[in-house]
């Protein structure tokens, strides 16, 4: 062996001796690195999908952003909740079998859609069945509120809360609406439920059942009139862009039930239901303000932003308007139950005695 191939050899013996020291130094770092909170929170973290349909500056959708703050506060970040806004995992229908087949873990579908799990909930579809703010947290809140989340266990499912959003209002492109009569000849997207679409078909329109995630494209295609809904969900998917007409008619309440799969949540330890009910009764009672306040705001903007004509009904055009669609209470009572009937005639008296 010459001397430069000796050379060589001791340079290369000397480098693979330099790099197993760096070798063994960075891996005995690593084994002796604290174990911190971050750690223990990654390693045991639980994420549960939250799906919903509407937009994020909507009081659903900010209820469902501020859940997700709290449960990751109070869990260290152990807990993540992940939602997912917009359908853009599941349409409305989708979510509620999404949600039982395990895709998802949490949904808040509007009360009305669950009329096809029972139809008890159907009492929150009736025609001015709150006529104010109070009333509608009263009952929904109060015993009304409850038997109708109790009714889910029924369906394997675990009703968590309430959220109101608001009352509904009519859009639409076919001349003013301001006698309940106007309505007819016009056709409306509504929400897939059979007590709204009574009340269309009592004022001689036509009533399509269709997803929320549809709505724009149908009213833009021409192949609706009009549509009703909350103040934020006309405002925040901007159907007041395609809309000439508003008319404020507060003739329907529209919120959400929360809930999970009743196994899952069975599932979960005794800590992690304490943290997911506290953060749950917190974002309730905020979303009780938030959504009041949103839909005053969005309102405002509204009227600032756009051309469209809005309408305000008088209390005495209201009144025209309750007994023109009074008919439904009858129609729907068995359905409904008179236990829930009767709760709600009482919420009706006292609040009116209120007014
Ligand atoms: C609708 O379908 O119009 C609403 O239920 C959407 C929602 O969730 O607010």
């Amino acid at each position: 062996m010459n001397k430069t191939y000796k050379y060589a050899l001791l340079l290369l013996i000397g480098m693979a001796a330099i790099a197993l020291m760096v070798f063994q130094r960075i891996s005995s770092e690593a084994e002796t690195l604290p174990y911190d909170d971050d750690q223990e929170g990654l390693s045991g973290q639980i994420v549960f999908k939250f799906s919903h349909v509407v937009a994020e500056n909507t009081p659903k959708g900010q209820a469902a952003d501020k859940f997700a703050e709290l449960v990751y506060e109070k869990s260290d970040g152990a807990i993540q909740i992940v939602v997912f806004p917009n359908g853009s995992l599941y349409s409305d229908i989708e979510e509620i079998n999404a949600l039982k087949d395990g895709q998802v873990q949490m949904i808040a579908p509007s009360t009305s859609k669950l009329t096809r799990l029972s139809e008890k909930w159907g009492v929150l579809d009736l025609p001015y069945a709150f006529t104010s703010y109070a009333a509608i947290t009263e009952g929904i809140h109060g015993p009304l509120g409850d038997e109708l989340l109790k009714s889910l266990e029924a369906d394997g499912l675990k009703g968590l809360a309430h959220w109101p959003s608001g009352f509904k209002q009519l859009t639409s492109n076919k001349g003013p609406i301001e006698k309940p009569e106007d309505l007819a000849g016009q056709t409306f997207r509504i929400m897939q439920n059979d007590i709204i679409q009574s009340q269309f078909n009592l004022l001689g329109a036509t009533a399509k059942q269709e997803s929320f995630n549809f709505t724009y494209n149908l009213i833009e295609a021409g192949e609706v009139d009009g549509e009703e809904n909350t103040i934020s969900n006309i405002y925040s998917k901007k159907f007041y862009t395609v809309q000439d007409h508003m008319t404020i008619t507060n003739h329907g309440y529209l919120g959400y039930a929360v809930m999970m799969d009743q196994d899952v949540w069975n599932q979960q330890t005794d800590q992690t239901q304490r943290i997911l009910l506290e953060a749950m009764n917190e974002t309730t009672a905020w979303n009780d303000e938030n959504a009041q306040k949103l839909e005053s705001e969005q309102l405002q903007l509204i009227k600032e932003k756009s051309a469209i004509r809005i309408h305000e009904l008088s209390e005495k055009d209201k009144l025209e308007w309750e007994e023109k669609l009074a008919p439904v209470y009858a129609e729907y009572a068995d359905a409904i139950g008179a236990g829930l009937l009767q709760e709600l005639a009482a919420l009706q008296k006292k609040h009116l005695e209120n007014q």
